[in-house]
């Protein structure tokens, strides 16, 4: 590894801190132009806001960096915090997403292409493209091939919606993928709520750092799952590896939630999958090629109920 980027994977933070401060004065401009007061006025609502602006900007150059291994994990080629060679098969491999899923936080809809690519499979079974049959018939089945039936995409910043949807709507899946417009918290009171052990695949992006009382609401993501179900994790979480550069997090968070629409950069959000309910498989590492002075390390891997 080259010391420039050494530098960046320690220095990275505060490259995405100067940048979410450059939306800060367009985000106050657009408001006030709009006369939006109750939102110029609102910390939440202004975070959201300002979190949309900076998401829109910020959102595909993440995507670029992750997607070496954020799309071989929804096609289920990543085992062990590493992508599967070509050929390379485990005895355990994961399967792609499939079935009924929730994507807990889509943001922008950075990973509904991805979506389309593992295949739509629709009540009249004849759309254009790739399709499959479904294979589950029964609602407590879980589904382990045959495409993606539906998908509730649970996104709070309404700033998102218009992004999302249009995403939605260049992929043709309209009618597969629905948008619940509360935190993942508020799921099980929202209008069509989804109910406990109904899905067959949650998917987390970058999104377990913003929720809030996290043990809790990934308890809750759990309780959705099917038994048998997956869950497919990429998240950032605590250095653990390095005291500096746990400590150096630690003053990094103190800015860090307030610019980055309430992101936390130390959650032990890797711990707190684990310990959600008793799963019989984990597959869930650090990022291979991660070193010990990452000041945004992930984990990453699929966990089976
Ligand atoms: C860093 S963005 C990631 C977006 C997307 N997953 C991606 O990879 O581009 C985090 C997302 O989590 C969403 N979020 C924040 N609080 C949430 C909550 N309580 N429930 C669900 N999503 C939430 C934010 O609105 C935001 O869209």
């Amino acid at each position: 590894m080259s010391l420039v980027e050494v530098v960046q994977r320690i220095a990275g933070p505060w490259l995405m801190l100067a940048d979410a401060a450059y939306y800060l004065p367009a985000t106050i401009v657009g408001l006030v132009r709009s006369r939006n007061w109750s939102t110029l006025f609102s910390w939440s609502k202004f975070q959201s806001a300002w979190f949309g602006r900076f998401w829109a900007y910020m959102g595909p150059q993440v995507r670029m960096g992750v997607e070496p291994i954020v799309v071989p994990l929804l096609k289920g080629r990543v085992s062990h915090g590493k992508k599967l060679e070509e050929g390379e098969e485990l005895s355990t491999v994961p399967l792609p997403v499939s079935g009924t899923v929730i994507e807990v936080g889509p943001g922008s809809g950075m990973w509904v292409s991805v979506f389309k690519e593992i295949g739509i499979t629709t009540a009249k079974g004849t759309e254009e493209e790739t399709i499959h049959k479904r294979k589950n018939a029964s609602s407590t089945e879980v589904s382990t091939s045959g495409g993606i039936t539906k998908i509730y995409g649970v996104e709070p910043n309404a700033g998102q919606h218009t992004a999302l949807r249009q995403r939605v709507h260049d992929a043709g899946m309209d009618d597969v993928y629905e948008i619940i417009p509360v935190g993942i918290q508020d799921v099980a009171a929202a209008e069509n709520a989804i109910t406990a052990n109904s899905v067959d695949c949650v998917v987390t992006v970058l999104c377990l750092c913003s929720i809030p009382e996290p043990q809790k609401n990934i308890r809750a993501l759990y309780d959705y799952l099917k038994p048998g179900g997956r869950m497919y994790v990429f998240e950032h979480v605590c250095n653990r590896k390095h005291w500096s550069i746990y400590l150096y997090q630690k003053w990094i968070n103190l800015f860090w939630p307030l610019m980055v629409g309430g992101c936390e950069l130390q959650r032990d959000t890797g711990r707190y999958l684990r310990e959600a309910g008793p799963w019989s498989n984990v597959d869930l590492s650090p990022l291979a090629g991660e070193l010990w002075f990452q000041s945004v390390p992930h984990v990453v891997g699929v966990l089976t109920k």
